[in-house]
């Protein structure tokens, strides 16, 4: 795609899924790949911005342009990217991010005791990062985009979290039988807060990508 119509813009992405550690051997994790968000990395890049990718334990390459900033908590994922949205255009929260961690941490792995049942895990909210920098722009004209993965009413409860997370665009995978996480493909409906849908086909995560963009570089220009 040879449009830049993202020169001269700063946009952040967050990617992967964040791990939030029970003691030096184990986390608490999910399946997210990265794909996604690496896919909305090198499409921006492609047409003309400066990116920061903020990358929560992918294991995928870093996208070529792309300054990219590893993490591994959510906590660590709050800080990395509230810092570079300072001064972006756009943000968009393709991360999966645990919504709870251990209220503790032990700095010895957790052993087993013989004839003991094991201690439950007790849990803490994490931050909600999308609704903060929804709520709290560093100047109006930023745009903020999340996602979300519902497996029924994807359409009600898409409308629900836009209105609840404060955010411009949502982008709704409908997820359960075909698989999204992992996936090099994905499809989804994208919610804004003036009504609009726009439903993206079965496809490649870069087609998913570039329609972001699209609907980005619009409310930008
Ligand atoms: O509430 P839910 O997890 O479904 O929302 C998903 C969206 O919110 C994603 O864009 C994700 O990156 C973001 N999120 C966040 N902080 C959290 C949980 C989710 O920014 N603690």
């Amino acid at each position: 795609r040879p449009v830049a119509d993202l020169a001269g813009r700063h946009v952040v992405i967050s990617a992967g899924g964040t791990r939030e550690p029970l003691d030096p051997v184990r986390f608490l994790g999910n399946r997210s790949s990265g794909k996604q968000g690496y896919a909305l990395a090198r499409t921006a890049v492609a047409r003309g911005a400066r990116v920061t990718l903020v990358a929560a334990n992918s294991e995928l390459a870093d996208p070529a342009g792309a300054d990219v900033v590893r993490v591994g908590t959510a906590v660590q994922l709050r800080e990395a990217v509230l810092k570079a949205a300072a001064d972006a255009d756009a943000v968009v929260m393709a991360a999966a991010v645990a919504d709870f961690r251990p209220a503790h941490y032990a700095t010895g792995k957790i052993k087993k005791r013989d004839g003991q049942e094991p201690d439950p895990i007790a849990l803490v909210r994490n931050p909600d990062i999308l609704a903060e920098l929804s709520a709290d722009r560093p100047h109006p004209g930023q745009i903020v985009v999340g996602f979300a993965a519902e497996t029924d009413d994807v359409l009600a409860n898409g409308r629900a979290k836009l209105a609840r997370k404060g955010c411009d665009l949502l982008v709704v995978n409908e997820v359960g039988e075909r698989k999204t996480f992992g996936s090099e493909e994905n499809e989804a409906v994208i919610l804004a807060t003036d009504g609009a849908e726009t439903i993206i086909p079965h496809g490649p995560k870069e087609d998913l990508a570039d329609t972001v963009w699209d609907l980005v570089a619009t409310r930008l220009a």
